[in-house]
């Protein structure tokens, strides 16, 4: 088993947020992403996935996975519960996110 864990500030992507989307997010988030109204729920959302792909990485220890963070997809499932999407990991990872008003965390787990 592995485990990966990334918190991140919100405050530190605040005025990148245009550039940030596009470098983090896949097609599917951007779509989701685009569809908030609210500022603050666009800023927990791209940190959180920022948050989710890095613990991703540390999974993999780095070098063993060569992928963009746009590779990959945090979705939601109906109940709210986040899952990854993603054609370039055949191994099955599970995920839990959380926000406060200044910090996204996520945990990530393979067996
Ligand atoms: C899920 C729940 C624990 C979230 O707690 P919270 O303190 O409000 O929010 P947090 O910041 O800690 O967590 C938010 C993240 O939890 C995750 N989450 C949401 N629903 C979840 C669920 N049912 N199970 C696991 N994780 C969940 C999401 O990843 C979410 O972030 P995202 O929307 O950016 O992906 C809380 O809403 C709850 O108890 N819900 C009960 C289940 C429910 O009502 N589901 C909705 C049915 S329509």
């Amino acid at each position: 088993m592995e485990i990966g864990i990334d918190l991140v500030e919100h405050k530190d992507l605040i005025g990148k947020e245009e550039k940030l989307k596009l470098r983090l997010l896949s097609l599917e988030e951007l779509e989701r992403y685009n569809s908030f109204k609210s500022d603050k729920r666009k800023l927990e959302y791209l940190a959180s996935r920022f948050a989710a792909k890095e613990a991703i990485f540390k999974v993999y220890k780095k070098g063993d996975l060569t992928i963009n963070f746009s590779d990959i997809s945090i979705l939601n499932s109906e109940d709210g519960s986040p899952y990854v999407s993603s054609t370039k990991i055949n191994d099955n990872l599970k995920v839990s996110i959380s926000h406060t008003d200044n910090y996204s965390i996520a945990v990530v787990l393979k067996n």
